[in-house]
Formats: structure tokens, sequence, C-alpha cells
């Protein structure tokens, strides 16, 4: 009887082993790349969507005839296929080479721009022909716009410019950047300019200068959240492309369905838990995909979120909450604002950064608390007035080798096993855009 038992498997200890495992269970799984159930992937058919296609399609369409399209914008909740829709337009309108040739199309995630000098620089760079054509920093706000200018007018033709995310840009910097960009065209000599602003705050233009508002708002787009029902379509379809046959139990796509038709109809989450079912799945060696595989998926989802909210942070923000996690953890207890801004700023210049102004930090601050990293409580210090002490909100254990990842943040962070960074990278690989 004993005898005829096969050993279990012995778990893999050294990171060439690990990877080997990975290799091993990949294929028995995965027909090709896992990427396909990633959110930089963009799927062949969008089901669902196909009006919202339509709609920005026509949108942009004059553009292909030489016409100047309408600017429009696009709301709707997270993970409603937004961006993917946007990307794939662009890719059908590029296609069209010879229409398109007079068409540049650059997207912006605002999610990922700290002030509205690097949102200039990062429009106007795309066209620099050498190097040196290329916007530097430390100029003035003015210069850099005409450099800007200069760059667009250099190549002329349609720019159409994504701003993925505008409700944060908004947030962070106000409108006076949008003004600038929305009376462009007045000032552009050979090019003409087309905004498309994406965003999940349905009531982000309430906050804008009338004029912004009406110039950005000429078409709008609104994007449902999916259903349950629609979100098995979404899955069905990335789960043929992405796994072999007979791999994926009946009750797996319902079940990730179910769960984030529960969470706002988040399709990025829905393909989040199938993915992380796999991985699942993987682990324990198993040879196909169950449900008991997404249930450990939600759970390791939960913590994951945090790390990847961390994760996508802007780069001075990044810099701002890693200076919090390690004054709170050598203090472990709160921190006062004022250490708070010391210690980025410090930190902040040893990797060689210009710090920002104690008024966008406390911006910041503020954005680090409303994603619910950190608590921020008003303390009263006497005669000394009031301040506000913080409190980080997340594992620190967790949450700095997650920012440690990050090459910006690499030159300070302790150095750590390689097998601990090699299931770091592999289990949270960040979030990466579909353009
Ligand atoms: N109809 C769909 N069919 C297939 N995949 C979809 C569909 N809608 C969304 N997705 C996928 O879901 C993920 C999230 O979509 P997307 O990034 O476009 O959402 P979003 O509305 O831009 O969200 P956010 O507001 O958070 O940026 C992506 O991987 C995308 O490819
Ligand atoms: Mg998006």
């Amino acid at each position: 009887m004993l005898g005829s038992t096969a050993p279990p498997p012995t778990p893999p200890s050294t990171a060439g082993e690990f990877l080997d495992s990975i290799l091993e269970t990949k294929s028995e799984l995965y027909r090709g790349s896992r990427d396909v159930l990633r959110d930089g992937h963009v799927p062949s058919r969008l089901p669902h969507r196909e009006q919202q296609i339509r709609q920005v399609a026509e949108i942009l369409a004059p553009a292909l005839r030489g016409d100047v399209p309408s600017n429009v914008l696009i709301y709707g909740k997270i993970g409603t296929g937004k961006t993917a829709v946007v990307a794939q337009v662009r890719q059908d309108i590029l296609r069209r080479t010879e229409l398109a040739s007079h068409i540049t199309f650059i997207y912006i995630n605002c999610g990922n721009i700290d002030t509205p000098y690097s949102l200039l620089q990062n429009i106007g760079n795309p066209f620099a022909k050498s190097e040196s054509d290329r916007i530097p920093t430390g100029w003035s706000l003015d210069r850099v716009q005409a450099a800007m200018r200069r760059l667009m007018d250099s190549r002329g033709g349609t720019v159409i410019l994504v701003l993925d995310e505008i409700d944060r840009l908004v947030a962070r910097s106000g409108d006076s950047v949008l003004y600038t960009l929305s009376q462009l065209n007045t000032e552009l000599e050979q090019a003409r300019l087309v905004l498309v602003g994406i965003s999940n705050d349905l009531k982000f233009t309430n906050h804008l200068d009338a004029r912004v508002r009406s110039r950005l708002n000429e078409e709008k787009i609104l994007f449902p959240p999916y259903d349950a029902l629609q979100l098995q379509d979404i899955l069905r379809d990335r789960a043929k492309e992405a796994f072999r046959e007979g791999v994926v139990d009946p009750g797996v796509v319902d079940r990730c369905a179910a769960y984030a038709a529960l969470e706002n109809g988040d399709a990025r989450r829905a393909l989040a838990l199938l993915r992380l079912a796999a991985e699942m799945a993987e682990r324990d060696r198993a040879k196909r995909i169950t449900p008991d595989h997404v249930v450990k998926a939600k759970n390791r989802l939960e913590q994951d979120i945090i790390l990847d909210c961390c994760r996508t942070l802007p780069p001075h923000c990044k810099v701002l909450l890693y200076a919090i996690l390690q004054a709170c953890e050598r203090r472990r207890n709160g921190v006062l604002t004022g250490e708070v801004y010391d210690a980025y700023r410090r930190l902040a210049e040893r990797l060689g950064l210009q710090p920002l102004h104690a008024r966008s930090i406390s911006n910041y601050v503020s954005e680090l608390e409303s994603l619910g990293l950190i608590r921020a409580t008003i303390v009263s210090r006497g005669r000394g007035g009031r301040t506000r002490e913080i409190l980080v909100d997340v594992p620190i254990s967790d949450t700095m080798p997650a920012l440690e990842e990050d090459p910006l943040i690499a030159p300070v962070g302790r150095p750590r096993s390689r097998g601990q960074l090699l299931l770091t990278n592999f289990d949270n690989p960040g979030r990466t855009g579909p353009f």
C-alpha cells in the first residue's frame, strides 16, 4: 500500500527551482503568454462596448478627413473599459496608415504626472527630432509652453491628446494647465489639438472654470458599469484566449464575474481574479482552475489592491509615502506634518529630485489619506497651534518592499534576498497601460 503512493512533490527552495517550477506549470494552464490577462493587453474584441466604440470613433473620425474633431470627455467608474476603448479606436485610426499619416496620438496618464510642467514636457517631447530639441527641466512655465507649441507646429497635423485620469490632474494642480491646452488652437500655426479627457469622477467638471468646462465638454460619453452577465462574456473571451482547453472548471468564470459585479462592475477586478485564480492553481500544482482557487484569489486580491495602489502613485507621492513609512517604522507611532515634510525633502534630495513645495506635499498627504493609505488627525499643540499627526494605515512590512521595487526608490531601499524579490515581482508586476 505504502509503496504505491507517490511521494509528495518537494517544494522549490532556491530561486532557480522556483523559476523552473513557474515555467513548468505555466505550460500546463496557459496557451501562451500570461499577459493576455493583464491590464496592458488590448483584446481584439471588447464585448458590451460596441456603442461606446462607435461613439468615440464617430467623434474622432473627422481627423482622418483632415478636419479637427471636437474635444470629448469620457466618464465612467473604474474598470468600465474607458482606457481600453480609446486604445482600440486609436489602433483602428492609426491602422489606416495613409489617411492617418498627419495624426499624432499622445497618451498621458495624468495619475503619473506631478506638475503642469511635466505634463507640458510630456506633450512636447514626443515631437522632438533630437535630444537637443527636448524640453529640459528648470525652465519657466511660459518658456515650456512656447517650446511645446513650437515642437507641435514643427510636425503639424492633428494631435489627439488623451489625458487619462484627468480628474487627478485637476485635483493636484488645478485647471490652469487645462485652460492653456483648451485654447492652444488659437496659438498653434501648423498643428491642431484635440483633447480626449478620461475620468472616473463623474463630477470633476464641477470644479472647472466655466470656459475650460465648455471647451472640454464639446462631446460627452458615459460608460456604464458592467453587470455580472456582461462580465461573464468578457471573462469567457479572455479565458479562451489565455488558457488551454478544459483547464478552467465550470463555475470559475461565473464566480469571478459575480464577485466583480458586486464591486461596482469592474472588469479589471474580474480579470485580476481570474489571473490570480490561475496563479493559485499553479501554486497548488493543480491541472485545473477551480472555484476554490477563485475564493483564495479573492482573499489575496484584497491585500494586493493596497500594494497596486502604492505602485501607481506619481513619483513625488511615492517618495512622500516612503518617507512616512520610514518615519513611522522608526517611531512606531504617528509623525507630525512638519516632520513628514522634512523627511520627504531629505529623501527627495538623496534621490536626486528637486523637492516639491510644502503646499503640494500637503495635497499629496490628503490624496494618500483619501486612498486609505494613511490617516491624518488634527492634534492641538497648545500655544503652538494645531497640526496634523500622520499614521500609516497599511502594513509597513509589505508596503516598503513594494515601493522599493520602483527604480526611483530602489537606491535607498534595503537589500533583500533574491528569492524574496523574485516572488514579489512575479506576484505583482505592476499596472501597465494599453498604449
Ligand atoms: N468590454 C471589455 N471587453 C474585454 N476587456 C475589457 C472590457 N472592458 C474592460 N476590459 C478590460 O478590463 C480592464 C480594465 O479596463 P480599462 O482599463 O479600460 O478600464 P477604465 O474604465 O479605464 O478604468 P479606470 O477608470 O480604473 O482607469 C482592462 O484590462 C481591459 O482590457
Ligand atoms: Mg483607465
